[in-house]
């Protein structure tokens, strides 16, 4: 931490210098005026001012400047219509990787059909079926974040995606898990768009699943409600341009924009340590265009865009809103729903970095204190 000196504290407190001096003198500390002072030196004066002002540091101050250029407001900048980002949510087991793969397989343009390998867990996809009336258009899904970086997401504001894809087997229904993703959708604000999945078993009870949902408030869109239901079964193939078309109609209503222009802005999908290449980062570019050299903070690391993926692996050297890529290079590992953000000053982003990783040791620190003191008061 930098510190501040003794005659813009007492400017930032409205007091006069003299004073404080003398405050701080009743505390055995000698200062001049121009002398500097640091850390809770600074909040104990400034509290004996009864200063409710918050004591900041420097990169507290940048960290601050960083969220805001995240939630910058764009009114004013020039805002192009971007594909809308669907997460797809459901109780475990009832499809949603064989979903998102069936999809991903149709989409041809994107080439290689049958040879995917890459996981990032964000996918572009095209739509290829010719009669679609979404024909041409570009879907992002995301297989499912686990919860826990769905919630941090929202409770930071960051909003990620645009439309949930809840998916729920019909030889199964409505499960827990279903109605979890239920929840964190309406908590979030987002449309619902229900997948009833596997309804080539045998088994399968579609009517029964509609049914279950529509007694929590889900009411079909055939039944005067405003939940688009689809039935799909992902081995089979089937419902999956409905289902296209669907996400397509439900995004016209919000209709998405982004900047094109402007320092890339986005969040951490997952992250995870590969063995030949490094910390290694899937992050959805939520508004501007994230390009080649773009120095970076995410989380509590920071770094420079030596090499980027797309979602099939290929090299690239810029990419715009809604675009997933994986990034390598990073010095330590994000997690996922931490927020990106390009920074022209790398020198500032490593401030942050830095500083958020010192709170978050405090903060273990913390806790451990805690818990070892737990431990003695229970001994005792
Ligand atoms: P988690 O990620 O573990 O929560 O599961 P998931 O929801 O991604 O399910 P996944 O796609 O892994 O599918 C679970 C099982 O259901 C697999 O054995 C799939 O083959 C099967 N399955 C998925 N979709 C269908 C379908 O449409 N019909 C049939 N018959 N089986 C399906
Ligand atoms: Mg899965």
């Amino acid at each position: 931490t930098e510190g501040i000196s003794v005659k813009d504290l007492a400017e930032k407190l409205d007091v006069r210098g003299k004073d404080l001096i003398a405050s701080l003198l009743m505390k055995g500390v000698f200062v001049t005026v121009n002398q500097s002072l640091e850390g809770e030196l600074v909040k104990d004066v400034a509290r004996q001012f009864g200063a409710d002002a918050q004591v900041i540091s420097v990169e507290e101050q940048l960290e601050n400047e960083a969220i805001e250029g995240f939630l910058e407001d764009t009114t004013g900048m020039v805002e192009i219509a971007r594909s809308p980002v669907v997460t797809v949510m459901g109780h475990v087991d009832h499809g949603k990787t064989s979903l998102l793969d069936a999809i991903r397989s149709t989409d041809v343009a994107s080439g290689e059909a049958g040879g995917i390998t890459q996981h990032i867990g964000a996918y572009k996809v095209h739509v290829t079926k010719p009669d679609s009336p979404a024909f041409g258009r570009e879907i992002v899904f995301l297989d499912t974040p686990g919860h826990e970086a769905f919630t941090r997401m929202r409770a930071r504001g960051a909003k990620i995606t645009d439309i949930v894809v809840v998916v729920v087997a019909a030889d199964d229904g409505v499960m827990p898990q279903t109605l979890e993703a239920i929840d964190h959708a309406r908590a979030a604000k987002v449309p619902i768009i229900v997948a009833v999945n596997k309804i080539d078993k045998p088994d399968a009870n579609p009517a029964k699943v509609i049914q279950q949902l529509a007694a929590r408030g889900l009411q079909p869109s055939n039944q005067g409600g405003d939940t688009e239901f689809v039935e799909v079964s992902a081995k089979k193939r089937i419902g999956l341009d409905l289902l296209e078309e669907m996400i397509c109609l439900v995004a016209d209503i919000s209709a998405p924009k982004a900047v094109l222009d402007r320092p890339a802005v986005g969040t951490v999908i997952e992250a995870k340590l590969d063995r030949g290449r490094g910390a290694v980062a899937s992050i959805l570019v939520q508004n501007g265009t994230l390009r080649l050299g773009d120095s970076y903070i995410v989380g509590n690391t920071f770094g420079k865009i030596r090499a980027m993926f797309d979602d099939r692996g290929r090299s690239i050297t810029e990419a715009g809103p809604s675009t997933p890529v994986e990034i390598l290079g990073l010095e330590s590992m994000p997690d996922a729903g931490d927020t990106f953000l390009v920074m022209a000053d790398r020198d500032k982003a490593k401030g942050i970095a830095q500083y958020r990783k010192m709170k978050e040791r405090e903060a273990q620190l913390a806790k451990s204190s805690r818990v070892s003191l737990e431990g003695l008061a229970e001994q005792i």
